[in-house]
């Protein structure tokens, strides 16, 4: 604090310099870099739909923010017609922690993991059949998405999904979902109706399967659904679960691997290592098991160099629920914290170059050089992401499957623009041209 005792003032862009200066520099996303350039890393902002915000770019200081159990409801407004049983975005700390303790205890765990994995690893190759079998190029995004789409209905659903046709009808009924829920009346709301009716019947199908086969005693460590009724949720917190669950995981996932795939097609030599490593790991086989994840250590460098890069959820918030002390600034309860994860993660102070890939940021070594929160594609804290490790186990299962199968490489002249629609996606998709290995 200044000697005058007076507390500095957080500095920011002027209060008027709101949606269209956000507009102007294409985004979210590319506004907070400026943000963060210009104005050191606390940043007061105004932030549409949530009067003013404080973005903090810093990793050291982010600690005193990482206990905030509190979302800012406006923000998340948009998700509550998903929603039966509140909004599981913003819903109250005492609420969330149980709950939270439960999808961990099966998202985050080994069983869950390998229970599903050879259903992850069919699915895989089915999609690595189907590009070799396509003529001209493949749109990287669109693809993995729906793989991913396919795996976690498949993971949330399990025995719920008997049938071929049963698990393509409910990718498709979400679809549908996502692209006409916004939609006030008409026929996209009639159809998104119908098909949240339908997602929702499935979910409770599945827990009347599971009451049938004994209930609590059956639950297990790979079942959500299961599990979530053996903690006594409610069957509309239940469904809303699997569709919650749906949605975070599905597009995040996808685009986590097609950059990675991006990145891997633009540095040939990383690429090589790559696959060299597979090719240690794996010998002749076509995909890889559980237990070989954790010998693919450069995959997994690269993974997470490119969710650096290209963090799938670009950035976060939370509601200060006391006045919290960020160096020299006091940011007073009831404040929007803004988390922009790209800007954190393009912090030129603990990532030199910052543009440059360089997979070598993650060994061992580097990173416990760093402080924790310099890395945070998965968010923080106790609202942070419970299906990061899931999310990992998929990406290199697929990336693994994929880059044992073939090589590719960028259809020329083609400008990716990374824009943010939910996840940091690519403008105009992905182009990639495959050659088998
Ligand atoms: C690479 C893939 C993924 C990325 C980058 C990602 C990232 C994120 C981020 C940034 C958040 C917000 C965290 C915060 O506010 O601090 C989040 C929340 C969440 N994610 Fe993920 N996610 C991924 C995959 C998944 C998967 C596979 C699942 C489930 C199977 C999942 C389930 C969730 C849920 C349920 C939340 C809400 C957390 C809460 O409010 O308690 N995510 N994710």
């Amino acid at each position: 604090m200044p000697s005058d005792g007076v507390p500095p003032r957080i500095p920011g862009p002027p209060a008027d310099d709101g949606a269209e200066a956000i507009a102007a520099a294409g985004g979210l996303h590319n506004y907070q870099l400026e943000l963060h350039a210009e104005y050191g890393p606390v940043v007061r902002f105004p932030l549409p739909g949530a009067d003013a915000a404080v973005s903090v770019a810093d990793p050291v200081l982010l600690e005193a923010t990482a206990k905030i159990d509190k979302r800012p409801e406006k923000l998340f407004e948009f998700l509550a017609p998903l929603q039966e049983a509140g909004n599981l975005q913003t819903i109250p700390a005492g609420e969330h922690g149980p709950w939270r303790r439960v999808m961990l205890s099966v998202l985050a765990g080994r069983p869950s993991h390998e229970a599903h994995f050879a259903r992850f690893a069919a699915l895989t190759t089915e999609l690595a059949d189907r590009w070799a079998a396509q003529d001209g190029p493949i749109a990287l995004q669109q693809d993995l998405s729906e793989l991913s789409l396919r795996m976690i209905c498949q993971y949330a659903l399990g025995s719920g999904l008997d049938s071929a046709g049963s698990a393509g009808r409910v990718v498709s009924a979400f679809e549908t979902v996502l692209t006409e829920f916004m939609t006030q009346e008409g026929p996209g709301r009639d159809r998104a109706d119908e098909a949240l009716a339908y997602l929702r019947a499935t979910v409770d199908e599945v827990l009347a399967a599971h009451r049938e086969r004994g209930g609590v005693e059956q639950a297990d460590r790979s079942d959500l659904i299961a599990a979530l009724a053996a903690a006594g949720e409610s069957p509309a917190r239940i469904r809303d679960t699997v569709l919650m669950t749906m949605l975070a995981a599905h597009h995040t996932t996808g685009v986590a691997i097609s950059w990675t795939l991006y990145l891997l097609a633009k540095h040939p030599d990383a690429a090589d290592r790559v696959a060299k490593e597979i090719d240690d790991v794996l010998g002749d086989r076509a995909v890889p098991e559980y237990g070989d994840l954790k010998r693919l250590t450069y995959l997994d460098m690269v993974l997470r160099e490119a969710m650096r890069l290209y963090p799938p959820g670009p950035y976060g918030a939370r509601e200060a629920t006391e006045d919290v002390v960020l160096g020299d600034y006091t940011v007073p309860a009831g404040t929007t914290i803004f988390y922009p994860f790209w800007a954190v993660h393009m912090n030129p102070e603990y990532w030199p170059d910052p543009q440059a890939f360089d997979p070598e940021r993650f060994t061992p070594e580097a990173s416990a050089n760093r402080p924790r929160l310099a890395y945070i594609p998965f968010g923080i804290g106790p609202r942070s992401c419970e299906g990061s490790v899931l999310a990992m186990v998929e990406a290199e299962l697929v990336l693994a499957t994929l880059l044992k199968r073939f090589r590719l490489e960028l259809t020329p002249g083609q400008t990716v623009t990374p824009i943010e629609r939910f996840v940091l996606w690519a403008a105009e998709d992905i182009h990639m041209v495959l050659t088998p290995r």
